[in-house]
């Protein structure tokens, strides 16, 4: 299907950079939109609510002065540990964020509230029965995550999700997990995808948030090196094998559930540490070798993207 209306015109490149807890705010975010490609935020990386509310408005301030950019997303963590919920999402209301990402929970109120007042709501998905509830409940678009994505990844391959959701969901489909460069967007393109979701590259960029030795990590990790495990948050995620040992832990040690693991709290030490100090990414990190601005990122997957001759 062709891009959304709020996509259209505006886009460098049919790229979304996804939302990461403790990496995406706002001057990551801003640059990416000044690029080109659309930025988003989990609406919890802004700490208290009342940050959310002033982000929310210099990002429409931003928009209201350059209406050529690309739009950017808050992500909505719906999960019920989430205590934010519902004072962010009457924060989105207020502010009418243009596009949502909703993640981890069912997206039917959201998508109520806020196409109401005009904006549009993606939900991510790492299987297709959660990807067919979304589509009935009406989401714009639905990002899918396939194996080797970084955050919570799925299992699937990326060829079989995008070709299952697309017999049965005409809207807008974006395909994630171990995007690096502009081939692999070209990539998702021709599997049938609408767009490409691409976290763990803008992790390595000058304006994220990451610290220095998450960021060099980074450069010298290879896929092998992410190790699948839902013990430090109670959902399968992928952390750098560097990091867990860095923090003391053993790697084979750390693979089944662990009592207490939770989402939004951790619960227990080696939960606290799970995305502060052990640190997350996908199988995709084999291709990032340096640590541009966004500008010089964005500018060379532009190029790469337009040197696929097919
Ligand atoms: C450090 C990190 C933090 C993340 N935090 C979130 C989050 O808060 N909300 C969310 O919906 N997805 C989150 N994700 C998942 C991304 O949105 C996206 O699905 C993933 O980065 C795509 O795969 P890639 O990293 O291989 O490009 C996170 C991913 C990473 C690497």
């Amino acid at each position: 299907m062709p891009l959304p209306e709020l996509f259209r015109g505006r886009l460098t490149l049919p790229v979304i950079a996804s939302p990461m807890f403790l990496v995406s705010f706002p001057p990551l975010v801003a640059a990416i939109c000044r690029a080109g490609i659309v930025g988003a935020f989990p609406s919890i990386n802004a700490r208290p609510a009342a940050q959310l509310d002033e982000w929310l408005g210099q990002m429409n301030a931003m928009r209201a002065d350059t209406p050529e950019m690309a739009p950017y997303g808050v992500n909505l963590i719906l999960h019920k540990s989430n205590p934010r919920l519902v004072e962010d999402l009457d924060l989105i209301v207020k502010h009418q964020a243009p596009f949502v990402i909703t993640s981890v929970g069912n997206p039917a109120d959201v998508v109520k509230r806020v196409q109401a007042y005009g904006g549009m709501v993606f939900h991510d998905v790492i299987g297709i029965p959660h990807a067919r509830k979304a589509a009935a409940v009406g989401v714009d678009g639905l990002i899918l995550i396939a194996a080797g994505a970084g955050g919570h990844a799925g299992t699937l391959s990326p060829f079989a999700l995008v070709y299952e959701v697309r017999q049965f969901f005409a809207g807008t489909i974006v395909l994630g997990g171990a995007i690096s460069t502009g081939a692999h967007i070209k990539a998702a393109q021709v599997m049938g995808a609408d767009m490409a979701y691409m976290g763990t590259r803008f992790i390595a960029t000058q304006e994220s948030q990451a610290s220095e030795a998450y960021k060099n990590m980074l450069i010298e990790a290879t896929a092998g090196d992410l190790v699948y495990t839902p013990y430090f948050s109670g959902i399968p995620a992928n952390y750098m094998r560097q990091s867990i040992i860095a923090s003391g832990l053993e790697p084979n040690q750390v693979l089944g559930t662990r009592e207490g693991a939770s989402l939004m709290g951790g619960g227990g030490v080696e939960g606290h540490k799970a995305w502060k100090d052990i640190w997350s990414a996908g199988q995709g990190v084999g291709a990032i070798k340096d640590i541009p601005t966004v500008a010089d990122l964005v500018a060379r997957l532009k190029a790469e993207y337009d040197a696929v001759n097919i």
